[in-house]
């Protein structure tokens, strides 16, 4: 078999990748491990940026967004108490974000892809890639019990953070910074009424929490917690107890409680690979990098990777000119390290660390209190959040 671009991974970094150079008159073959039953009920991200919602409304796939997601024009931080609106479009110069799930992203841009006659292949075993610095760099796989290879001018590795790609480059030709973090969110979805309008971010001596959305019916709830603990361990009555000290207020504002249908524990780290690139195989999205979702921002790297990534192989298709392609990973890696700073910055300033002394919690509490008093460090926070233009 034989294609120009063979792209690993059907999250969103290579659906959205095939959709784009499809656009720009580019074959490519998306291999995927899990099931799209899978794919499509895995519950990750929720927020977009507004470059984020630009790109898949000017590119044909944004109408079900357009219809069902939720514009939100600020966030709130909540300490000590109260609860302080950082207001974006006018920190921003009217830029928003929009909520809608990173599920419902996947099902748009599969079910575009299959209606334009894309190839893409699930329950795809034992991937690997070869001949990397070669021309004809492959893919090789078990697909329907058949041993396939597919051959290929470049490959996208956009394989998550535990995909294949990435260890496929020689250690020598790779450098990777990481920091973890000591400590995870525990995620729930509740069917219950929304209690606030907008995100709720909220630092409190017993941990952070976060309110967010995914509908009127269905809300999406964290809370920090050890990594290493278990969601046995947690019944629902904690996971109320835990939420309501953690968000109470003075002026008296009540958690709407419900069923809750779904819990899990997501590990914090940040991490980025340097290059993105390794002879004609590109990296994009969590196979790269990874912020700690403090920021909402991983979803919206992965789409900012895979427009660079889209760009520069339309280049090289139109004019056989590479130096796009060379460019790619450098380009790629300066909003990566913004974002990176961005994410560590939040995660930094919202949670408790299990080794802080008191001082720094009062440096915690003052620096909150800056932002929400400062307009040039709420404007910080907001460009950052509804994210740099897609330049
Ligand atoms: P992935 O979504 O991980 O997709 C990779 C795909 O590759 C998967 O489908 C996987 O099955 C497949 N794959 C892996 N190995 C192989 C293999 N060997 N062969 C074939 N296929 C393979 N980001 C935001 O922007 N906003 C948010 O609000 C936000 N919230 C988050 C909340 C949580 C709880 C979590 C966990 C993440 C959140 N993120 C958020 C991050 C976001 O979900 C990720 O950054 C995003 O999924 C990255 O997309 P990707 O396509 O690069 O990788
Ligand atoms: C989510 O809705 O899943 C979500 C929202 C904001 C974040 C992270 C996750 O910062």
């Amino acid at each position: 078999m034989r294609t120009q671009v063979g792209i690993v991974g059907a999250g969103p970094a290579g659906l959205l990748l095939s959709h784009l150079l499809h656009l720009d008159g580019i074959d490519s073959v998306v291999i995927e491990l899990r099931s799209r039953q899978e794919i499509e009920a895995t519950i990750r991200a929720g927020v977009l940026e507004q470059g984020t919602v630009d790109l898949l409304n000017s590119t044909g796939v944004g109408a079900r967004m357009q219809r069902e997601g939720f514009v939100h024009h600020g966030i709130y931080l909540r300490f000590g108490g109260r609860s302080h609106r950082i207001d974006f479009p006018s920190l921003t110069g009217g830029r928003s974000i929009m909520v809608y799930a990173q599920h419902e992203v996947i099902k748009d841009l599969v079910a575009a892809r299959l209606e334009a006659g894309g190839k893409i292949l699930f329950e795809v075993k034992d991937a690997a890639v070869y001949d990397l610095d070669t021309r004809e760099p492959k893919v090789r796989y078990h697909h329907g019990g058949k041993l396939v290879e597919l051959e290929c001018d470049f490959i996208a590795g956009c394989d998550g953070f535990h995909g294949i790609t990435r260890p496929s480059i020689p250690s020598r030709a790779r450098r990777e910074f990481t920091r973890v973090y000591p400590f995870g969110w525990f995620g729930i979805l509740v069917e219950a009424p929304s209690s606030t309008d907008e995100l709720i971010y909220a630092h409190h001596d017993r941990g952070f929490a976060l309110v967010s959305t995914r509908s009127p019916q269905i809300q999406r709830l964290y809370l920090q917690c050890d990594p290493n603990d278990e969601v046995k361990h947690w019944p629902d009555s904690r996971i109320w107890e835990e939420l309501h000290a953690r968000l109470e207020t003075a002026e008296g504002w009540r958690l709407a409680e419900g069923r809750i249908f779904q819990k899990g524990i997501i590990a914090m780290r940040s991490f980025v690979v340097e290059p993105m690139r390794y002879g004609r195989l590109f990296l994009a999205g969590d196979a790269a990098h990874i912020v700690p979702p403090t920021g909402a921002k991983g979803l919206n790297l992965a789409a900012a990777d895979v427009r660079v990534l889209s760009k520069a192989l339309a280049a090289y298709y139109a004019t056989q000119d590479e130096q796009a392609l060379k460019d790619y990973s450098a380009t790629a890696l300066r909003r990566v390290w913004r974002a990176e700073y961005f994410s560590w910055w939040m995660t930094s300033m919202l949670h408790r660390f299990h080794d802080e002394t008191p001082f720094h919690h009062r440096v915690q509490l003052a620096e909150l209190d800056y932002v929400v008093s400062s307009r040039a460090k709420a404007i910080t926070l907001a460009e950052n959040y509804v994210g740099l233009p897609l330049a």
